[in-house]
């Protein structure tokens, strides 16, 4: 009896980690494919590194698919709020036709923003910032945006996190965030799980027309 529980648990083991090993390649196959990093890419990365920066930046896939998101909105101005390295800015201003406009902020952008308001519209608005004032930088990203613009945000599932009762200040701010996306009735919008297994990724929402 007590063998053939170990030997199911064993069986059972040997079965999520082909299903992981199975995800692992599916993920290499398509950034391969679909979003491999060119040597622009990877020296920002490489550059981020020495400087001691964190290592959060957004995956290939997640770069590929704000290059998606931005030719689905015609995008010619983008803005981005928080820019850590640049790294998820190269993949947003290279989805931009000639004359397009990238803004990014970084540090304070809280204190930014409302300097943007002559800028507006924005086509696209990429929120990857600190994640208590979340909901206030939808507030801004509705503010700046016209009827077709599309609003994502990262980190917004966090293995499930952003659905649960917030544990601390920052996953009170994402888990805010996806309430008012998924509410607002000006928006379609949805939570992809895209990131470090599935378990992190981005919430998307298009400003209805
Ligand atoms: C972390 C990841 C992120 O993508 C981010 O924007 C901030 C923090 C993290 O894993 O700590
Ligand atoms: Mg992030």
């Amino acid at each position: 009896m007590k063998e053939n529980i170990l030997i199911d648990n064993n069986s059972e083991l040997t079965t999520l980690q082909q299903q992981a090993r199975t995800r692992h390649e599916i993920e290499a196959a398509i950034t391969s494919m679909f979003a491999a990093e060119d040597e622009g890419l990877r020296a920002a990365l490489e550059a981020a590194k020495q400087a001691g920066l964190p290592q959060i930046q957004i995956s290939p896939i997640q770069g590929k698919f704000l290059q998606l998101l931005a030719a689905m909105c015609n995008a010619h101005k983008i803005l981005e709020i928080g820019a850590l390295a640049g790294y998820s800015g190269i993949w947003l201003a290279r989805a931009l036709p000639p004359g397009g406009r990238l803004i990014s902020l970084e540090v304070n952008p809280l204190d930014l923003l409302p300097q943007l308001q002559s800028e507006a519209p924005f086509d696209l608005v990429f929120i990857d910032a600190d994640k208590p004032p979340y909901p206030r930088y939808l507030e801004w990203a509705l503010r700046l945006a016209r009827p077709g613009s599309i609003i994502v945000a990262d980190n917004c599932i966090r293995g499930g996190k952003a659905f649960r009762e917030p544990e601390d200040e920052s996953m009170a701010g994402i888990v805010e965030y996806n309430k008012r996306l998924a509410g607002d009735p000006r928006l379609v919008s949805l939570a992809l799980a895209m990131d470090d297994d599935y378990t992190d990724g981005f919430a998307i929402a298009v400003v209805k027309q």
